[in-house]
């Protein structure tokens, strides 16, 4: 429920206005950059400034430049000017002419110190000085934050209470990723910053959006629209991969590294990005950042849940050594922070049902490159000549850069179609080094490439003064995109990557296969290195049979368990349908039996889903759109993801006139009544019940006057903990059962099944004794952890 009413929330605000462009009036323009003398200032940010600067010389707009620090101005103003004075002038502008800019930007720059509240305010009281003295109108105030993100809040607090220009000029501070590390920090993060600054006020920058390749995606697709409309979707894509390959270590920044891994520091944010931007509705105006960042929203809230089984993770030799050295630890420190993820998305969305999203990043791997792939299926059958161009694979690879091409470019298999160019911008071409491209040689292509290249830096900047917004970070998206990945990060938090050596000895170590909707590396290879013992060994014992209560008991660790349970159902379930073309399974709600529907929905695709029926065992009397309704998560984990006919699902009618389980409504007559019509001898096949703590099972609770309901075989109940009413099936019910399996799951279970193990039949105290198959056969399904504590 949370999560769909933060949703609405989000669509209301972007709709609220939130994201328009922001006008626009020349005059001067104060650039501060604060962390003025860091590193990505002096590899990126001056130089993009610079670039800014000798752009806009004849625009209208005046500049001045601060570059801001903690250290005293003695001692950083002549590293500034330093850094300041390697500033290069593009090709395109003659040596003279960048001689002479060159020294213009120099003196329009210096260094200030930024610490106390005190020294923003002088800074405010320079800039408003310096445009009365020189009679200039204010067009905006642009602070680029350029530190660690603990920094942030603090920041904009004193911007907002001394740096704001006064009306009629904007401010924007820009502020560079991590924006936490889980759903949680970002939140914290984003409500800090909203104390200080305004949501227009903030471009959160990710500078994957900046670079040329991939700020063309959406116009390339919207040009060639004609071509690709009728192929992207499931029926024609076969997968999409967006790939970050570093061969870098992280040697050095292992303090920060360490507390993010690979999913938080690329994944969540760069690659993410790319695969909304391929896979969201194409927005009818690309300059409107309102319908840009709400198309984005749309696929975040369709992207399916991840969990353990659609990532791998891994993590280069050296690391754990790197971590001991650089954090001060003994060598029995153990990292688990992944250096490499392969993780396996799925957008549940009619057009991208079942493609699998590829999304893979990692360091000290075997060469340094960026794309993303589009791989179409190919049906065409070629019989003997294989090397013809129709039966070479059919793809659309935006090439980010490095790698085999070297450079950035956009390249279609020429069994495609022939793409037109995005605008003059952009050129195709046609003499080519003798390279391969993700399998196929570069003839094989139309090729196209930027006619100048851009460094991704400078071309953020210079939205950011003409406030376009549509290539930066929405509040709103990047919560939804920690909504996305953190259930996968807490996952994964007591999991051991995977061991590799680096470069190319990787070999085939991190070569991972797609299975239904999990994704495993191909190789189960595990090399354990010797830091690394100590981890949950298994005793290698697997399922276990045994007596539980003079019944026949499964016992195992929870994932075989679960994966035997659903076994023995689909055994159960063919066996029926061979025998009378029917299968009859009645399910119980709570949380034990979901990771058994997820088993069933991305495992059993053989099972026989158009014959089976769904009844329910118990249901709250709740609507069946609420979190709490057992409808709804037998919905949510099962049956959308199933193909069974509508009219085989049987849900308790527990709202009848518009009210909810009033007796006088015979809501449990219309249930039996539908179960004696359609169950031979109301027998069910199969009917599947949990126990609650208090022994309860299906909606039968201790205490609840069992005899009344005598020969029904519905009834309503009374349960202790809210929602208070329920409606369950009856003992009657469930011992006419063929088959009754009793899950019981987790570490919390352990005192109840001690106790149980104990006591006599009493159904009045302990409902979960009163389970007694007259014909059938009963079995308890026991996880190692519940029966062992
Ligand atoms: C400017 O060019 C020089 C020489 O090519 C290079 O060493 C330097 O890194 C460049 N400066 C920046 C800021 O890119
Ligand atoms: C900025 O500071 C003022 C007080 O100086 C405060 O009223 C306001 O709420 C703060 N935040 C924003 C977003 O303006
Ligand atoms: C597209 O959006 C921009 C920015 O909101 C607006 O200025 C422009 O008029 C729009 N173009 C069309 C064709 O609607
Ligand atoms: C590790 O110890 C060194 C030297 O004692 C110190 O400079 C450094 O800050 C320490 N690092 C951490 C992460 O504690
Ligand atoms: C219905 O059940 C009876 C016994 O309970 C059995 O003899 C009969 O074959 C069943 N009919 C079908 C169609 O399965």
């Amino acid at each position: 429920m949370f999560v769909t009413v933060f949703l609405l929330l989000v669509t209301f605000c972007v709709q609220g206005g939130n994201g328009q462009e922001e006008s626009q009036r020349p005059g001067h323009v104060s650039v501060v950059i604060v962390g003025g003398t860091g590193d990505l200032a002096k590899k990126y940010l001056w130089q993009g400034f610079f670039k800014l600067y000798v752009n806009q010389v004849s625009s209208g707009n005046s500049f001045s430049f601060y570059g801001g620090g903690l250290s005293p101005v003695e001692k950083s103003t002549p590293v500034l000017f330093e850094i300041l004075k390697s500033v290069n002038c593009s090709k395109d502008v003659s040596e003279e002419r960048c001689a002479l800019v060159k020294e213009q930007f120099l003196r329009l720059a210096q260094y200030r110190q930024l610490k106390t509240l005190e020294d923003y305010q002088d800074l405010a009281k320079h800039i408003e000085k310096q445009l009365q003295e020189e009679g200039m109108v204010e067009a905006g105030r642009l602070f680029y934050l350029s530190v660690p993100a603990f920094a942030y809040a603090d920041i904009a607090g004193k911007i907002n209470s001394s740096c704001r220009p006064s009306s009629g000029a904007w401010l924007r501070v820009v502020l560079e990723k991590p924006f936490g590390h889980d759903y949680k920090s970002a939140q914290v993060l984003a409500t800090q910053l909203g104390n200080s600054l305004k949501e227009e006020e903030m471009y959160r920058i990710d500078h994957y959006l900046g670079k040329q390749v991939v700020a063309n995606i959406l116009p390339f697709r919207k040009e060639n629209g004609k071509f690709l409309d009728s192929i992207w979707n499931k029926h024609h894509i076969e997968r999409v991969e967006v790939i970050m390959k570093e061969t870098l270590d992280v040697k050095g920044r292992i303090p920060f590294y360490d507390q993010y891994g690979v999913i938080s520091d690329v994944l969540q944010n760069h690659l993410t990005e790319v695969m909304t931007l391929l896979t969201m509705r194409v927005p009818t105006n690309l300059s409107n950042s309102a319908e840009v960042l709400q198309n984005k929203l749309n696929i975040f809230t369709s992207l399916l849940p991840l969990g353990k089984h659609q990532a791998v993770i891994g993590q280069y030799r050296a690391y754990q050594k790197e971590v001991q050295k650089e954090l001060n630890k003994t060598k029995d420190h153990v990292s688990l922070t992944p250096t490499f993820a392969a993780v396996l998305a799925h957008i549940d969305e009619p057009q991208y049902d079942d493609v699998p999203i590829l999304l893979i990043s990692g360091k000290m791997l075997d060469e340094r490159v960026g794309y993303a792939r589009i791989l179409f299926k190919n049906d065409i059958f070629c019989l003997q000549s294989h090397n013809s161009v129709h039966c070479k694979p059919k793809q659309i690879i935006f090439y980010f850069g490095h790698g085999q091409l070297q450079y950035p470019a956009i390249l279609v298999s020429k069994n495609l179609f022939k793409p037109v160019l995005v605008d003059s911008e952009w050129k195709e071409v046609t003499e080519h080094q003798d390279v391969t491209v993700l399998g196929l040689p570069i003839s094989d292509y139309y090729v196209q490439t930027p006619v100048v290249l851009k460094e991704a830096y400078a071309e953020l900047i210079s939205h950011i003064i003409a406030g376009r917004r549509n290539n930066f970070i929405s509040n709103e998206n990047l919560l939804a995109s920690w909504d996305f990945w953190t259930p996968l990060l807490t996952s994964l938090a007591s999991s051991f990557p995977r061991i590799y050596p680096g470069g190319v000895d990787n070999g085939d170590m991190l070569d991972v296969s797609l299975k239904g909707r999990d994704i495993r590396y191909i190789n189960e290879v595990v090399i354990i290195s010797p830091d690394q013992v100590g981890g949950q060994s298994t005793n290698g014992f697997q399922v276990m049979q045994g007596k539980f209560r003079s019944a026949d008991m499964v016992s195992a660790w929870m994932e075989e368990l679960v994966e035997r349970l659903a076994t023995d159902i689909q055994e159960a379930a063919e066996a029926a349908v061979r025998k009378g073309g029917v299968f009859h399974l009645a399910l119980s709600g709570g949380s034990s039996p979901l990771a058994l529907f997820q088993r069933l929905a991305l495992h059993h695709f053989s099972f026989p889903w158009t014959e089976t029926h769904v009844w329910m065992v118990d249901e709250r009397c709740v609507p069946p759109t609420e979190l709490e309704s057992n409808f709804y998560s037998m919905h949510e984990y099962l049956l959308r993801h199933v193909k069974i006919p509508y009219y085989n699902i049987h849900p308790m009618p527990v709202q009848l006139n518009q009210r909810l389980c009033v007796e006088e409504d015979r809501g449990t007559l219309v249930y039996e009544s539908e179960i004696n019509k359609l169950v031979n001898g109301s027998s069910f096949h199969f009917v599947l019940l949990g126990v609650g703590f208090d022994g309860h099972t299906a909606s039968l609770f201790p205490g609840n006057k069992m005899n009344d309901h005598e020969k029904s075989l519905v009834a309503l109940t009374e349960s202790p903990v809210k929602p208070h009413q329920r409606m369950s099936l009856t003992f009657t019910a469930i011992n006419q059962a063929q088959k009754v399996a009793l899950l019981v799951m987790g570490k919390g279970k352990h005192e109840l099944i001690t106790q149980l193990s104990r006591v006599k039949d009493n159904p009045e105290k302990w409902p979960v004794t009163g389970v007694k198959p007259s014909k059938g056969s009963l079995v308890w399904y026991i996880d190692y952890d519940a029966l062992l504590g």
